[in-house]
């Protein structure tokens, strides 16, 4: 695809953003779940079944306080920043009028997703009287995307920005869908969910559009100092080590005797995610890395060589 074929989704925007359509979610006072167990495995650790399992609705409230955290983080720090500089054509890439127009929607969007974690967050406290611990500044993606820009050429700062979103946008939505479909959770959380993923089907086709309109006019060695900067990239958005971190200040809260604090400390410690080939969002990275076109190129297969399927790999 090149500039001149680029098709807008503005009509498709029209009908189902969810800025557009959606009522305000109200938190019910029921027995279901805030946040899915799933997701804050903390909470089916033998330990923490056995020696603490009444503190299990105060770390899900936490989990929950971080999730949406990160949501206002990465909307409003990082894929607004990017889709307003496209839209205000401030992008060291020109792109054409159609796609600073869907860009502009995806700002909406992203800003509203931000304006409704921040709403969810607020009816949580009023509901269960539960201040948020104090939450970390960065999302793995706000420290991954500047390692990132730090290795490529200066002109090139922008390029890595619109790779990288468009990758966190891609896996993102796979992410967001395990939660919409969660029973044991509130309704109006998988409602949240549910919003959040329908808004995010556009934004992913949306940014790999854009990426293979930007990858087809790129220089050889301008995609090759991009290859180059991918695995530094991955390794950091990939990492598992914030979510620990997060959990080890959680167990300081929890008030239980210390040798219980220490077994769920160790476990928590023990809870490793090695960023290999079976690291469950790869799949839809490299998804995207195909269909934008940027998997093509010899040098990004090289760089990659440890993230690819066997098959894949070059020799
Ligand atoms: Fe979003
Ligand atoms: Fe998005």
């Amino acid at each position: 695809m090149n500039a001149a074929d680029y098709r807008s989704f503005a009509d498709d925007w029209e009908r189902r953003a969810t800025v557009r359509t959606r009522p305000r979610r109200q938190l019910e006072d029921d027995d279901k779940l805030i946040f899915p167990v799933c997701r804050q495995p903390l909470v089916l650790s033998a330990t923490f079944l056995e020696h603490c399992p009444q503190w299990r609705d105060f770390v899900l409230v936490q989990s929950f306080y971080k999730f949406l955290h990160d949501v206002v983080i990465f909307e409003t720090e990082i894929v607004d920043k990017t889709a307003r500089s496209i839209a205000k054509n401030h992008f060291s890439l020109p792109f054409p009028l159609a796609c600073r127009y869907d860009a502009m929607t995806v700002v909406v969007d992203e800003d509203y997703h931000a304006l409704v974690a921040l709403d969810f967050l607020q009816q949580t406290v009023a509901m269960t009287g539960i201040q948020p611990l104090d939450l970390p500044e960065h999302i793995e993606l706000s420290r991954a995307l500047p390692a990132a820009q730090a290795l490529a050429p200066p002109h090139l700062r922008d390029a890595v920005a619109l790779i990288a979103v468009a990758i966190a946008e891609n896996t993102i939505t796979h992410d967001v869908a395990a939660f919409a479909k969660d029973d044991s959770v509130k309704a109006s959380v998988r409602g949240l969910m549910a919003d959040h993923l329908s808004d995010e089907g556009r934004h992913a086709q949306f940014w790999t559009n854009l990426v293979r309109i930007y990858w087809q006019a790129a220089s050889p060695t301008d995609r090759d100092s991009l290859a180059e900067a991918l695995p530094t990239f991955l390794r950091h958005y990939l990492t598992n080590e914030l979510q620990q971190r997060f959990d080890l200040h959680l167990i300081e809260h929890l008030d239980i005797s210390a040798p219980v604090r220490r077994a769920l400390q160790d476990e928590v410690a023990a809870l490793d995610f090695p960023i290999t080939r079976q690291h469950p969002l790869l799949g839809n990275i490299l998804g995207f890395l195909r269909h934008s076109g940027v998997l093509q190129t010899p040098s990004v297969v090289r760089a990659l060589d440890g993230y690819l399927p066997e098959s894949r790999r070059s020799a």
